[in-house]
């Protein structure tokens, strides 16, 4: 693999774990960070040895020849850095949802297109040990074939820290677009890439507004999902309700032989069941999670895509990361009007 330059524009969680996951690799230099925090972004500089940090992302752009990027931004500063970035030819790993809005995601797709480089939306908790073991199950066929998933985010007084989440024009969404996104990820990635045929959802914000000033987001979120093979999802996501005092996700799934259930509680494997029969008998069993992987996998995953070579880059040009969000796009429609929203 020959060197690649990066750039990461963030420095919050999000863009601390790029950097972690860049920083492993062999042949990438981390050429650049631009993040706000001034304190914080020369700490960092100092960890991880970087030669030049910028508080805008423009001035990283226009100073350094990189060749990729990541963001880890407020969700409303994905697309113009990313379109800003592709249509430079320079590759991008974009948080998480891929844009606060849907005409955004389709922007970028278009100009992942057009420039023909590297466009991948990070969706790592697809990539937990237990989620990928559940998807093993799944595909081995024990399970027969699933027709029902029940999956979701559960969070009691969990709205992030950071102001720009409740905001509508800086996020896009609450915690339907935030943690939901990562659901409607694993949920259509382990049941196969189906088709999503109608959504029905309802959103509510009864708490947010009461906790945090300048709340304009859903608090919680419901939907109900026909897929076009005939399966049902049903999918929740909240960020503030009364319940357990945890961080909870999960996913049951029903199958014509079998049934499982996985619930993560913060952040560990709690119940990770399998329920089948054998000879007419009881057969369920406790399935054990794989190993771990997350931020660190992406970062590696999208560095290969890069340096597969121009060929395979147009394997990669955030498709993923529109699909999932034109479900979650459904869901705030169907919300708004009361009504299914068709999507295939
Ligand atoms: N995949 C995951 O598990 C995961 C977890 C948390 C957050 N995220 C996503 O990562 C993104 C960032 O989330 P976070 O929690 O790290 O946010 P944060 O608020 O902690 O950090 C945002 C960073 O963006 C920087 N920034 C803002 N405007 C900028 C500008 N004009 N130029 C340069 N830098 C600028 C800020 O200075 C800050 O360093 C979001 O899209 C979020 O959805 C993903």
């Amino acid at each position: 693999m020959s060197g690649i330059k990066v750039g990461v524009v963030g420095a919050g969680w999000a863009g601390q774990q790029h950097l972690k996951g860049y920083d492993a690799l062999d042949d990438v230099e981390i050429a650049g960070l631009a993040g706000m925090e001034t304190e914080l972004v020369a700490q960092l500089q100092g960890e991880y040895g970087i030669p030049a940090t910028f508080e805008r992302w423009e001035d990283m752009l226009d100073s350094l020849e990189l060749d990729a990027i990541s963001i880890a931004t407020p969700t409303f500063l994905h697309a113009p850095i990313a379109i800003a970035a592709l249509e430079r030819g320079i590759h991008v790993l974009t948080e998480k949802p891929i844009a606060a809005d849907i005409e955004d995601a389709r922007r970028m797709v278009e100009a992942a297109r057009t420039s023909g480089r590297v466009l991948q939306v990070v969706f790592n908790h697809r990539l937990r040990g237990d989620i990928a073991e559940l998807g093993r199950i799944i595909d081995s066929g024990q399970l027969g074939t699933p027709y029902i998933a029940k999956a979701g985010w559960l969070r009691r007084a969990g709205i992030p820290g950071s102001s720009w989440f409740a905001q509508k024009q800086l996020s896009g969404g609450g915690p339907l677009l935030d943690l939901g996104v990562h659901v409607v990820d694993y949920v259509l990635h382990l049941l196969g890439e189906p088709e999503v045929a109608t959504v029905s959802a309802s959103t509510y914000a009864e708490l947010g507004a009461k906790a945090v000033e300048g709340f304009d987001v859903e608090d919680i979120a419901i939907a109900f999902v026909r897929l076009t093979n005939g399966a049902t999802v049903t999918l929740e996501a909240s960020w503030d309700a009364y319940r357990a005092d945890n961080n909870l996700y999960w996913m049951t799934v029903y199958g014509t032989d079998g049934g499982a259930e996985l619930r993560v509680t913060d952040y560990e494997t709690s119940e990770f069941t399998v329920f089948r029969n054998e000879d007419g008998a009881n057969a369920d069993y406790t399935a054990t999670p794989g190993e771990n992987g997350g931020h660190d996998r992406v970062v590696r995953e999208f560095v290969e895509a890069i340096a597969a070579g121009a060929s395979e880059w147009a394997k990669h040009d955030g498709s993923l990361g529109l699909k999932r969000a034109e479900v979650i796009d459904a869901c705030y429609r169907s919300a708004e009007s009361g009504h299914e929203v068709a999507l295939a």
